[in-house]
């Protein structure tokens, strides 16, 4: 049946108000920020040496550093891996663009590695024809809140003599085979800005099962220093390091919301199921698969429209960006989360991250960033738009429904959509 859509004058899907913020603010959130403000030590106080015990425990891990981004914890763990100059790491061609410039913040190459199209992560199948003899490291990123397949990943690395960097920064709780992501690898880094699953503002733990990587990646925090937060300093730069270091009012937010992770990730799943059990035959609409033995977060419930049938696989990125602004009239809060793969962005495209060229004319470098060697990646970010903030507590499945009845009533009455701006 036809319905017109909101953007051209119909009734929204989503009432409005319908959708509440992320994250819940409760009582222990203020009680905890307040507490920590009324203290004296706002910089490494106890919340900050609680959080790091507290963070190490819930992800399974021995060592966790707290810091002021993912960004920072990717640096480090980089760092850690003991890669140098001119060296090179393998890097997804779809990911957040962290995941591959933490490579050139330590004057390291980036080679990038297609997709694959089913899991959206790391292609394992193609990740041996782009090692070489520079290779150090695979940082592997659990995109959207799903693993990369991190049995084959692993068995690549372990073969090569590898190191693997996890980029967990989406993937709180995801697990592969029953195990949580994070403790595959030599190393990992985690995320909990505003966006993220667990969420203090701004964020990040750099986490190791492996005492001297996790000590070498540290000399980073803090200007050089070689300390844990409850150490003593003595202004000595042991090494070359920036100011990754958070607060401890920070710390305390942090510790605060990691009291109900667990609920909120039980909140975001039941939410998501829903939407994706009422999504199965909607025409024209991809949702996402989560392979036998995968543990999705569903931090990002990502969606691909069929381009090829829906006759736009020309203009599929303006075509997507017209459903997208439909949906979103819907009231279903939905994003492009990148419309380029990484190597085609500025500053690695053109090959100039510290100027004159560095760091791929510091050694002779022949690493090749032809787009053509990216197709999935492409074609899934001209295809694709994901939904996270609607999913996340304190929503409920009834949320989840509005939000499947938007996307189905979109995708129902796609002529309409030509007719968008
Ligand atoms: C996959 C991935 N890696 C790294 C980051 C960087 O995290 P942050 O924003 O905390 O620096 C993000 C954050 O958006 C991310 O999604």
């Amino acid at each position: 049946m036809s319905e017109t859509l909101a953007i051209l004058g119909g009734e929204r899907a989503v009432p409005e108000g319908m959708v509440k913020p992320w994250p819940p603010i409760e009582e222990i959130d203020r009680k905890m920020v307040l507490a920590s403000l009324a203290d004296n030590q706002h910089t490494v106080g106890a919340n900050y040496t609680e959080l790091d015990k507290e963070f190490a425990a819930w992800a399974g891990v021995k060592h966790s550093l707290f810091c002021n981004s993912g960004t920072a914890a990717l640096h480090m763990a980089v760092a850690a891996c003991e890669c140098g100059c001119g060296d090179e790491v393998i890097v997804p061609a779809y990911t957040w663009p962290s995941s591959a410039t933490c490579c050139l913040h330590h004057n390291v190459i980036p080679v990038f590695v297609d997709i694959e199209w089913s899991t959206m992560n790391l292609d394992p199948d193609r990740i041996e024809a782009a090692i070489t003899p520079r290779t150090k490291a695979i940082i592997v990123a659990h995109l959207h809140g799903l693993s990369a397949d991190m049995g084959r990943i692993m068995a690549i690395a372990r073969k090569h003599g590898l190191v693997v960097i996890e980029d967990c920064c989406q993937s709180h709780g995801t697990t592969f085979e029953g195990r949580r992501v994070g403790t595959f690898g030599d190393v990992a880094a985690f995320s909990c800005n505003q966006n993220k699953c667990f969420c203090s503002g701004e964020g990040g733990f750099f986490v190791s099962n492996d005492l001297e990587r996790f000590e070498r990646g540290k000399t980073l925090w803090y200007f050089g220093e070689h300390r844990r937060p409850e150490g003593g300093t003595t202004y000595q730069a042991y090494g070359l390091g920036w100011m990754y270091r958070s607060s401890d009012l920070v710390a305390a937010f942090a510790r605060a919301q990691l009291t109900r992770l667990d609920k909120h990730l039980a909140d975001l799943k039941a939410n998501a199921e829903r939407l994706h059990a009422r999504l199965a035959d909607v025409p024209h609409l991809i949702p996402p698969v989560v392979p036998a033995g995968y543990g999705h977060n569903w931090y990002n419930y990502t969606i691909r429209f069929d381009m090829d049938a829906l006759g736009h696989a020309e203009d599929a990125a303006a075509f997507r960006g017209k459903i997208v602004r439909a949906l979103n009239a819907e009231g279903v809060g939905n994003g492009v989360w990148q419309a380029w793969p990484v190597p085609e962005m500025t500053a690695i495209a053109a090959k100039n991250a510290y100027g004159r060229g560095c760091p791929w004319a510091c050694r002779e470098s022949n690493v090749d960033y032809s787009l053509d060697q990216f197709p999935v990646a492409q074609k899934h970010c001209d295809w694709h738009t994901g939904i996270t903030m609607p999913l996340r507590s304190p929503n409920t499945p009834k949320v989840a429904e509005r939000l499947a009845d938007g996307i189905r009533k979109v995708m129902e009455n796609i002529d309409q959509v030509d007719q968008v701006e």
